[in-house]
């Protein structure tokens, strides 16, 4: 979601949305305003895009502060009703809020027994109401008494009609910029909106607080003690701005992994590390046999991972089929089959139609889906959110990561339903939760670049991995060949005997997935075969592993984790791999040639 408060001077209500129109991609499927001109506060909201706001409201309205969102659900289907800003019951207070409140139920069951009354189904409205609980006069204290409540992620922006020249805003875990000139101040989720005013931002820190007054800020931490940020003078242009200064909005997307995970996981791990999902709590888990998986082109992939995982651990068998062939097969549904449907848009057409057959033949599908609302969510028995917020970048990148925590965490979620549950699964559940920080470290990798250089003139690749990582390698090409244009293919490593390796000669790389796994001397002897075949050789390997090196002509490194968890950590390396090589070649990675981002013909 995108969210923008601007306060401290006179200014025409449409200055707010324009100022939400440079952040709507970050989410788009309703939009609203709050905003104070005297002593009330008026609310305009709309279920769409930004301008059908913009068509609602009162084009030379004067107001003096306002803050106003653009929405990308996550609690609460897409609706006027659930549209922010949210008011509490005096009506008097506004909230607009981006990320997810973990705790919401057991918070709004508290108010309502304390006489609140709810209007929408979003877990925000806990945080207006909550601020009225907590509202004794003072404006910043109330919200620093809600803060301490609130579990989970979140960026705020308040405001209250008894004092117009005042908006407070917080940051836990979402993005929240803030700049003030001379007149006034404005909060916003990245500079896009703030650079019409001033271009010297404080990038708020996970743990601050904002009290804008006027023209002027003050920043604190949730207990109310000052804290000193840096001030940061912008020089981007307005396309870059957007794209958060990177060339592309596909890099972005990248290095907005580590922020997108902590969003999937948010309420899917307890304390002692054992998986959540309940939504799944009404589906008798423990008598499954058969698990069928249904998705396309990158979804696909995260499927495979799933099926490597949940056959190691679980006694089921998995059987996974790309969604235009599965349609067209006969399907055997009885009570110990799951059906799981994988769709980062939610809309893809042949996706739909296997759930529909499933469906029909009397099934039960669990969708993953990063867009709440649509038509895969709406058509299945219950989805597992992604949370990834909006993707702009065609080819998956962010999503795919996501799809893979969210389906680990649901493998885990088994494996302990069935009470298969280990310390080793404990061990992998522990290296999800803090995969974030792992991987900011990898997307941080400047080798990757660098070695992509080696590689970008070359006309074929073939991506090869053994086990779990045969996923990576078919997912490695797909990335390479949808958006660099290089006829690039991936195997399993040990068919390359089968037929592939007639391929291989000097003008045709392999980009071997070798981490220390349990297949990893598997792995080298397939990387002898294609270096005896003068292949050029770019190897992933596990840190430390300098062996490697002797037979491979680049390596890149990626730090150790347990052998399942691999997929998840060469994600970011394999797309940032094929976004460098597409743009030395001088093609755009976020909008390739013939591909669409949502495929909804079939
Ligand atoms: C299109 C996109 C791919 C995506 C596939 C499945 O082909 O270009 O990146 O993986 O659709 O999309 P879905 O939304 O169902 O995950």
């Amino acid at each position: 979601c995108g969210i923008v408060g601007i306060i401290g001077h006179e200014f025409k209500v449409t200055d707010l949305i324009d100022g939400l129109k440079k952040l709507e991609y970050r989410g788009y499927d309703s939009a609203g305003l709050a905003a104070v001109n005297g002593q009330e506060l008026f609310l305009s909201k709309s279920v769409g895009r930004v301008d059908t706001l913009r068509s609602v409201v009162e084009e030379n309205k004067v107001i003096k502060g306002g803050i106003a969102h653009t929405r990308w659900a996550t609690h609460g289907a897409p609706s006027d009703r659930n549209a922010h800003p949210h008011t509490d019951c005096t009506g008097k207070i506004a909230v607009v809020h981006n990320g997810i409140i973990e705790n919401y139920q057991e918070l709004k069951t508290e108010l309502i027994q304390k006489g609140h009354k709810f209007k929408s189904e979003t877990d925000t409205e806990v945080i207006t109401h909550l601020i009225e609980e907590n509202y004794k006069g003072d404006l910043y204290k109330a919200v620093l008494d809600t803060l301490k409540h609130l579990k989970g992620a979140f960026a705020i922006a308040v405001i209250h009609s008894d004092h117009p020249n005042v908006m407070v805003g917080a940051r836990k875990g979402s993005p929240l910029v803030v700049g003030c000139n001379n007149e006034l101040c404005v909060l916003a989720s990245d500079v896009t909106p703030i650079i019409k005013y001033t271009r010297d931002v404080v990038f708020l820190e996970d743990g601050d607080v904002v009290f804008i007054e006027g023209n002027k800020m003050k920043i604190t931490d949730f207990s109310g003690n000052t804290v000193i940020r840096k001030h940061t003078n912008i020089t981007w242009d307005e396309s870059a701005a957007e794209k958060g200064g990177f060339k592309h909005f596909m890099l972005k997307e990248i290095d907005e992994i580590p922020e997108s995970i902590e969003s999937a996981l948010v309420g899917r791990f307890d304390d002692d590390y054992n998986p959540v999902m309940h939504e799944l709590d009404e589906f008798n888990i423990e008598k499954i046999k058969r698990i069928l998986l249904v998705a396309c082109g990158t979804s696909y992939h995260a499927g495979l991972v799933f099926k490597y995982f949940a056959e190691k651990y679980l006694n089921v068998d998995v059987l996974i089929d790309v969604a235009s062939e599965f349609r067209y097969r006969p399907i055997r549904i009885d009570d110990e089959t799951l059906t799981i449907a994988i769709s980062q848009s939610g809309e893809t057409a042949d996706t739909l139609e296997s759930i529909r057959a499933v469906k029909k033949a009397g099934g039960k599908v669990v969708a993953i889906s990063n867009v709440v609302g649509s038509t895969i969510t709406r058509e299945s028995d219950v989805t597992l959110y992604m949370n990834a917020g909006p993707e702009i970048g065609v080819a998956a990148s962010k999503t795919y990561v996501n799809q893979l925590i969210l389906l680990y965490t649901l493998a885990l979620y088994m494996i302990k339903k069935r009470n298969l549950w280990t310390e080793e699964h404990k061990k992998i559940a522990k290296q999800i939760v803090s995969s974030a920080n792992l991987i900011k470290k990898i997307i941080s990798n400047k080798e990757i670049e660098r070695v992509s250089d080696h590689y970008k003139n070359y006309q074929h690749f073939m991506y090869i991995g053994r086990g779990v990582n045969t996923a990576t390698a078919l997912e490695g090409a797909l990335k390479l060949k949808e958006i660099s244009y290089i006829n690039a293919v991936g195997y399993p490593a040990g068919e390359l005997k089968h037929g592939p390796i007639a391929l291989l000669d000097p003008t045709f790389p392999v980009f071997a997935i070798a981490p220390k796994d349990s297949l990893y001397e598997k792995m080298r002897s397939n990387i002898e075969e294609t270096r005896a075949r003068n292949a050029r050789i770019l190897t992933i390997a596990t840190e430390g592993d300098t062996e490697i090196q002797k037979i491979s002509h680049d390596v890149l490194y990626v730090p150790e984790v347990h052998e399942d968890l691999y997929p998840l950590v060469i994600a970011p390396v394999i797309q940032l791999f094929a976004y460098y090589i597409a743009d030395k070649r001088g093609y755009d990675p976020d909008k390739p040639r013939n591909l669409a981002k949502s495929v909804t013909v079939e």
